[in-house]
């Protein structure tokens, strides 16, 4: 027996705790995940997540609800904490300046008095997400960029709800751990998406072969690692290195039940990592994204990008415009460096097999 012959243990205790047969989460995908998508990871075993985020109070509801008409099953919802953001207006109008032409073509207002550039209208309401989500009553919370606030970490403790917080980088973990979270999903530089950075700069880039262990030792929480995951011998090897679990993105892209377009699916299931790029362009994070045609175009302003969540004012009207037209040169599609290395089917499928590896005792 190795001294690391506790491999599958921290998954076993982390499946027990909520409730679950694999310890898999989908990414919270936002436009992608729909209802069905949530009950099938849960049917599967895994936690389903349901991408609340971008989701007002009502439609929380609902979409929990439509989740639990199909599955009986534990499942969790993802929030965006409130944070402060500096604003750079100057630095926004410069780029919006550069995409001026192209909104004007799209027949969208290429003038900036048209916008909000507070970002006030680029959110729903936190607050009132939050009291949405307690109405739910999900099994677990999980949160993009950190953790809750103290008033929030009560509320959902008093629930009894499991809270999940998200850290880039060790010190992030340790700040998640001093906040009393009951778990942590550490993201990795291979991942899809905005990257979760809360404390330390977003392009401190740690791969999950450095922070998934470190942040096991420094927190003895049950660490879930996000990047890159798309195999059954990956949750072998997360497992050996102390993880309780995953979250996939980019592996599910390709399955029946993603909500995404046909390009999209394409480079999740024939692409490669070459395929994307990291850019602060689309919403003022570092973002790992499909290198599209507005990118390459858009590529020499990288250094004049505004701090986030700026440029979503106007790049929300332009994707809006673009997925009407089927444009998805104009998109900003979120791709990880597990692109070409999926080949499931469905979300079960992946679920099962990838949880599998976790549990050696399962199949
Ligand atoms: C298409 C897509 C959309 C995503 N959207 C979100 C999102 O809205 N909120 C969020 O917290 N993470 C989002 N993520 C990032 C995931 O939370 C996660 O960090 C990442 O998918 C894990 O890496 P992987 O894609 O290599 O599996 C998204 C990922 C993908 C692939």
């Amino acid at each position: 027996m190795s001294k690391f012959s506790a491999f599958g243990v921290e998954a076993a205790r982390f499946c027990e705790r909520i409730g679950i047969e694999r310890p898999v989460l989908n990414a919270p995908m936002s436009g992608i995940v729909d209802p069905a998508f949530v009950a099938a990871v849960c049917e599967a075993g895994g936690l389903g997540v349901v991408p609340a985020a971008d989701l007002a109070p009502e439609e929380i509801r609902r979409f929990a609800a439509e989740v639990r008409a199909r599955t009986s099953r534990p499942f969790a919802v993802n929030l965006r904490p409130l944070q402060d953001w500096p604003l750079d207006t100057v630095k926004a109008l410069e780029l919006f300046d550069a995409l001026s032409p192209l909104l004007e073509s799209l027949d969208l207002p290429a003038v900036p008095d048209a916008y909000d550039w507070s970002g006030a209208d680029v959110f729903p309401d936190f607050a009132a997400q939050f009291d949405a989500v307690l109405d739910v009553a999900p099994a677990a919370v999980t949160a993009s960029f950190g953790g809750f606030r103290e008033p929030e970490a009560d509320r959902l403790r008093a629930a009894g709800i499991f809270s999940v917080g998200t850290a880039t980088t060790l010190r992030e973990a340790k700040v998640l751990r001093s906040a009393e979270v009951d778990a942590l999903i550490v993201q990795g530089s291979e991942a899809a998406g905005e990257r979760m950075s809360f404390e330390d700069p977003d392009d401190v880039m740690m791969g999950l072969s450095a922070l998934l262990p470190a942040a096991v030792r420094a927190t003895g929480l049950p660490v879930l690692a996000a990047g890159g995951v798309a195999e059954p011998r990956q949750g072998a090897a997360l497992a050996m290195a102390g993880a309780a679990g995953c979250v996939l993105g980019t592996a599910l892209l390709p399955t029946r039940e993603a909500r995404t377009t046909d390009a999209h699916k394409w480079f999740a299931a024939h692409g490669s990592a070459v395929d994307t790029v990291t850019t602060r362009l689309f919403s003022g994070r570092l973002s790992r994204v499909l290198r599209s045609a507005l990118w390459e175009a858009l590529a020499e302003r990288e250094s004049s990008s505004a701090p986030w969540p700026q440029p979503l004012v106007f790049m929300r009207a332009l994707e809006a415009r673009a997925r009407e037209l089927g444009r998805d040169d104009l998109l900003s599609l979120p791709l990880g460096q597990s692109a070409g290395r999926s080949a499931w089917n469905t979300v079960g499928e992946a679920v099962r097999a990838i949880g599998a590896g976790f549990l050696p005792e399962s199949e």
